[in-house]
């Protein structure tokens, strides 16, 4: 059954999702009570002021979002005029988050399990958090249920029984992260109304319903930051993360080939590959020197060379992916099919060197099923961005300050968004 959304018919929204690597904002119109968005404008930019998922320019990074909004909010503004823009969702980076798993027990009312049953649980849960630990709560998803201590129950609503038992898969961020992330938005003038976790938003653009129901894992492979979401049953079960990406490769080929970091893109792009071949050794690239754009001082190396450099860190990517998703108890069983997305993802190669070293069934994805997304956007690039609306839109029992207000424990509501009420 659909729920219906806190979003208000016709009233406008927007998505930023603030990368390493670029800002991109999508400006939409809310088109029904279900929180089904159209995408009426969009902006984006180079990223400033942002390493690895951080900011670590405060006005470098205020500029750059203002930027994009500004792009966005121009491209929108024939649809949008008379509509004041309420609610923003802004995607976290998995680096500034970690996935902690909470129980909770409630007693169910007479008549069976209700949505107030459930939304009692995850306010105890989120209560409990908040009370022991300093972290802000980005997501709260139940993650299994246990009626009067039989399991296996995926939704309980109407359900009868006397005790409802929740095991909840709760995103926490670490607060300073999350605090300069919210500040970089503030200046654009606009209030934070959810966060999302990039890949998660990634899944919820890219995956088909059977990936998402039957046991899958995304992999968004940024410039700074390569983050994973694990999916079961519909839900996400699990975030993580590896503190290197397509950043990181091409750093390694500017230092191996003494060129600028501009003319390693170049190269990459156009020449990389995540995997050897034998053909290798025969093509020759060029490569210009630094400070020297005289094609005569150029270097020839064999393109040999350039994937010599590509394969070891896009291995060290995969094989520290292997090794968390391993850490986390990540079971053949839920992931034995990868989605990849993601800039870096874009390399040639990269999807089957993840095969090679993950030893699982791979994909490339991309955002699908997203309405009036526009042409440019639907690349791996933009898998986060996309699924930003999604989740504002149809995932509100999932955050939570929302969770607190329908359970009505206001005092606790402004507590979790203590972090907005300190910064804005
Ligand atoms: N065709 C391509 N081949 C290889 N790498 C590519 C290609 N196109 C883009 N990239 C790489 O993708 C990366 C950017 O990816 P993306 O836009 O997903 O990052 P981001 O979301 O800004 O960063 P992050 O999520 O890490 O904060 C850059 O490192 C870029 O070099
Ligand atoms: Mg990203």
């Amino acid at each position: 059954m659909k729920q219906k959304t806190f979003l208000n018919k016709g009233s406008a929204v927007a998505a930023i999702d603030i990368g390493s690597s670029k800002i991109v904002c999508l400006l939409g119109q809310v088109q029904d009570e279900f929180g089904h968005i159209e995408i009426v404008g969009h902006g984006y930019r180079a990223s400033e002021g942002i390493k690895n998922g951080t900011v670590i320019d405060l006005a470098a990074a205020e500029n750059a979002v203002r930027e994009a909004v500004h792009v966005a909010e121009n491209a929108a503004a024939d649809r949008l005029k008379g509509y004041p823009l309420r609610d923003v969702v802004v995607s976290v980076s998995a680096c500034h988050c970690y996935s902690s798993f909470i129980e909770a027990t409630v007693d169910v009312s007479a008549g069976g399990v209700s949505r107030k049953d459930i939304n009692r649980g995850l306010v105890k849960a989120q209560r409990s958090v908040l009370d022991t630990q300093d972290a802000e709560l980005i997501h709260t998803i139940p993650a299994a249920f246990w009626l009067d201590g039989n399991g296996g129950i995926s939704d309980p609503i109407g359900m009868n029984g006397e005790e409802l038992n929740m095991n909840i898969h709760m995103v926490m961020g670490n607060p300073s992260g999350i605090r300069n992330l919210a500040q970089s938005v503030k200046r654009s003038h606009l209030d934070i109304s959810a966060l999302c976790v990039d890949s998660y938003a990634s899944g919820l653009s890219c995956l088909v319903d059977d990936e998402k129901d039957l046991g899958s894992i995304l992999i968004d492979m940024g410039a700074g930051v390569t983050s994973f979401s694990v999916f079961q049953a519909g839900r996400m079960l699990l975030t993580d993360y590896v503190p290197m990406g397509g950043a990181h490769v091409t750093n390694d080929i500017a230092q191996g080939l003494t060129t600028s970091f501009a003319e390693a893109e170049r190269l990459k792009t156009l020449y990389g590959n995540a995997m050897a071949s034998s053909s290798d050794t025969h093509d020759m690239i060029e490569v210009m020197q630094m400070g020297d754009d005289n094609e005569m001082h150029a270097n020839h190396v064999p393109r040999s060379v350039l994937v010599g450099i590509i394969q070891p860190r896009m291995e060290e990517i995969f094989e520290q992916l292997r090794a968390k998703l391993a850490d986390n108890g990540v079971t053949e069983a839920i992931g034995r099919r990868v989605v990849l997305v993601g800039g870096a993802s874009q390399m040639p190669g990269c999807r089957d060197l993840a095969n090679y070293v993950l030893d699982k069934q791979v994909r490339l994805g991309k955002p699908i099923g997203i309405q009036a997304l526009p042409k440019e956007l639907n690349t791996p690039a933009f898998a986060t961005v996309a699924g930003l609306f999604p989740y504002l839109g149809s995932h509100a029992n999932e955050m939570p300050a929302e969770i607190m207000e329908r359970g009505d424990t206001r005092s606790l509501w402004q507590k979790t968004k203590l972090w907005l009420q300190e910064n804005w």
